[in-house]
């Protein structure tokens, strides 16, 4: 029998893809983690070695793609971009029709490196700037940073981003992976499907709750004004972005693990402020929802990811998109789990009652 794509122990606060403990795999490649989630077993160093090279000789995009980011409204947040461009772009696809395993692996390894040169391209078009072309012999990480800034990242910020998309990788059936699970199921092509798990991924409950983070470290400002914000947040009974969760009734093992990469990041680059607001945010929220009114509101996913974009200096409307870098493999490994039921999911509507 197959390995579990996921795993979740929310009480205890555990994370397994395919049975194996988050925290081990936040030290390999992102290519490896994505070949576990999409293949079930890690490769070894002859599979991880061709798999990598597949990989990184899809990320250029079409020059169709290109010319399409050039007609976007470029004032749009990029999610919004992304889910129209991950749509067009299927059209240059010579397998879209193939559903084959093969031909919906083609698909997928596409989809994995051409998001990463989409959000960069329609960051730096954006920004009135020509894109730059992806680097093969970077990581997935590392190449993205190349590719959004046009210079070589630090050693510590590669790997920071290639982390970040190895702890965004996959969460069992999170909203947005319901969604791309669902498209799926009803045998409808994976560019579809992606784009699926991205319109839902967008919103601020979600996916999006990162972008709204990074606006509220913007707005606290420093660790002195986040004590009275948390209170002001509570007594209008608003919720404070970044902290909860559906299924986590205690830390969430990826916050704990962005905390100390976002920890490790300040102290490298000398500036501890964004560290010690988020810091003094969680205190607070510990302190009077978690102490005083028992409600289990820990930091989230986004969190301290939040935190560490700050730090590599990305602009808040790319939080999101960069997310979904990471996702889209936990999303093909949903969909080809589900492509592999021919099963039609169709939930009743007083099913929604429970919810
Ligand atoms: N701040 C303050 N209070 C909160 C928060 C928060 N972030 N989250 C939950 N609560 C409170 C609610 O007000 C509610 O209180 P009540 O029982 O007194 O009415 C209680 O905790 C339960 O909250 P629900 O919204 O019912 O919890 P649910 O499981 O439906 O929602 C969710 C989970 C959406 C993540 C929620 O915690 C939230 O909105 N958080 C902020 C947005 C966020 O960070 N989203 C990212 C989640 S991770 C991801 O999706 C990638």
């Amino acid at each position: 029998m197959s390995k579990s794509i996921c795993f979740i122990d929310g009480l205890e606060g555990i994370l397994k893809y395919r049975e194996i403990d988050i925290n081990k795999l936040v030290g390999l490649p992102y290519d490896a983690v994505s070949y576990l989630l999409i293949q079930g077993e890690l490769p070894n160093e002859e599979e991880l070695a061709d798999f990598s090279a597949r990989l990184r000789g899809e990320r250029e995009i079409e020059k169709g793609v290109i010319d399409i980011i050039r007609m976007c409204n470029l004032n749009i947040d990029s999610m919004e971009a992304l889910r129209t461009i991950v749509s067009y772009m299927s059209q240059f696809d010579p397998d879209l029709e193939d559903e084959s395993l093969e031909g919906n692996t083609k698909k997928a390894i596409r989809l994995i490196s051409g998001i990463p040169t989409i959000v960069a391209a329609y960051h730096r078009i954006s920004n009135g700037k020509d894109p730059i072309s992806p680097d093969p012999a970077l990581s997935h990480g590392a190449n993205f940073l190349y590719m959004l800034r046009g210079s070589q990242p630090t050693e510590l910020e590669a790997e920071v981003m290639e982390k970040d998309f190895i702890l965004s990788a996959e969460h069992e059936l999170n909203a947005s992976t319901f969604s791309s699970r669902i498209t799926a199921s009803t045998c409808s092509d994976l560019y579809s499907a992606i784009v699926s798990g991205l319109c839902t991924l967008k919103g601020p409950l979600h996916g999006g709750a990162r972008l709204k983070v990074m606006d509220m470290l913007e707005e606290v400002s420093s660790p002195e004004n986040a004590e009275e914000f948390v209170l002001k947040k509570i007594e209008n009974k608003e919720k404070i972005m970044g902290f909860g969760h559906r299924v986590y009734k205690t830390y969430d093992p990826r916050g704990i693990l962005f905390k100390e990469l976002a920890k490790q990041l300040a102290e490298t680059n000398g500036d501890m402020i964004w560290y010690e607001t988020a810091e003094e945010l969680e205190k607070t929220v510990l302190r009077e929802l978690v102490e005083k009114k028992g409600k289990p509101i820990y930091p989230n996913v986004d969190f301290y990811s939040g935190v560490i974009y700050k730090y590599l200096e990305i602009p808040p409307h790319l939080a999101t998109s960069i997310f979904a870098i990471g996702r889209v493999s936990g999303w093909i490994a949903h969909c080809f789990d589900q492509y592999s039921k021919k099963r039609i999911i169709r939930p009743r509507a007083f099913m929604l009652d429970e919810l």
